[in-house]
């Protein structure tokens, strides 16, 4: 009995490979896999109302009593391309405990954290609303967070160019409001900091730097993490492709096998390791090694590469994980955390405050 059922397992399975192979070759399946926009949870929020999530507005006593203090507006940005992206910013928390001080002016007063979140849910997931205030009182930053095109109550359909320009319209939008533009600090999580790569690279071939860059629970490209994904951790889903012989006649490259064959096919490379290469700036990397969407090999490899000048890297550890540095890149594999808790933890958001001298 158990052997039929195994056998049927194995049938299924084999039968089904190719034909998951067949679906990963379909942009369009491929964009709805890696963005997951149309998951817009949490459900029913009026992005009009962020203080219905927890984010300040208290009622303030003292000389004006009863006054109500908003401390996060909704608002809109256009990118070069005509789309409109939903968007938060969070005043400081100095800026929003002065009362005179309006939402433009905040920019100019203290630096802005521009947050580009991963893939699935909105700017009004739980863990995210979290992470601005955290980085708003404990940081004293603005928190600029948007919603990529296709994303919550943005417009248009998600794409690695459009993000790109998404995170461009965002940059834009601050440095426009504030005379300083080394004030600007990009935090990415998971999916996010290949727009930040991205945009850190396109700033960097103009000769622009953000104060520092944040890479939360980073992977190194899109190819990357399909060649070194496990199916429920174990299966590792396309090496049995490394087995296929190189297709005869070089109708395509033949120093790639077919796992890079089909690799190729993926519409989306976020090739973070690349986009990095001329980035000059601050950085730090953050994984968990309890990360169970993205291996936490994949900040080593990114570690690695900015560290292609081969400085010594000093590595200190203990319970609460290991960081390593050289220069003013800071790799920290924290012990907890997981993928989404991570970059809200005070020892995370500590390590902002380092990287960006704030
Ligand atoms: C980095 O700079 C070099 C030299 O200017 C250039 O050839 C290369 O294309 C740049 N890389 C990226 C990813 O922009
Ligand atoms: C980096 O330096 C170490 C020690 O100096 C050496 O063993 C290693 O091979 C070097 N790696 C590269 C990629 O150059």
């Amino acid at each position: 009995m158990f052997f039929k059922k195994a056998l049927y397992a194995a049938v299924v399975v084999v039968g089904t490979y190719p034909v998951i192979l067949t679906l990963l070759c379909i942009p369009t399946l491929q964009r709805e896999l890696l963005f997951l926009n149309r998951i817009k949870f949490p459900f029913f929020v009026n992005y009009d109302r962020p203080e219905d999530l927890g984010l300040a507005r208290g009622l303030r006593f003292g000389a004006k009593l009863k006054r109500t203090a908003f401390k996060v507006r909704n608002l809109y940005l256009s990118t070069s391309d005509g789309e409109k992206l939903g968007a938060w910013h969070v005043l400081p928390r100095t800026v929003y405990r002065q009362r005179h001080v309006g939402f433009d002016q905040a920019f100019s007063q203290r630096p802005t954290i521009i947050y580009l979140h991963g893939n699935a849910g909105t700017r009004a997931t739980g863990y995210r609303v979290r992470t601005y205030s955290a980085m708003s009182s404990v940081l004293d930053c603005n928190v600029l967070a948007i919603d990529y095109r296709g994303f919550a109550d943005s417009t248009g359909t998600p794409s690695e160019v459009g993000l790109v320009r998404d995170a461009q319209a965002a940059w834009d939008y601050v440095i426009e409001r504030s005379n300083n533009r080394a004030d600007i600090i990009l935090v990415g999580h998971s999916l996010g900091t290949g727009v930040v790569s991205g945009l850190a690279g396109k700033l960097a071939s103009e000769g622009i730097s953000p104060k520092a860059i944040v890479l939360i629970a980073p992977f190194a490209s899109v190819r990357e993490l399909l060649r070194l994904y496990r199916l429920f951790f174990v299966l590792p889903l396309l090496s049995p492709l490394k087995a296929f012989p190189k297709a005869q006649g070089g109708w395509y490259d033949d120093s790639a096998h077919s796992l890079d064959y089909l690799l190729n096919f993926f519409a989306y490379p976020f090739d973070s390791r690349t986009a990095l290469q001329n980035v000059s700036c601050p950085v730090l990397i953050v994984n968990a090694k309890n990360d169970l969407s993205i291996p936490p090999i994949h900040s080593q490899i990114l570690f690695n590469e900015l560290n292609r000048r081969n400085e010594t890297v000093q590595r200190k550890g203990d319970d609460w994980g290991t960081i390593s540095t050289f220069g003013d890149v800071v790799w920290f594999e924290g012990q907890h955390g997981g993928h989404n808790r991570i970059g809200v933890t005070e020892g995370t958001i500590d390590l902002i405050a380092d990287i960006a001298g704030l």
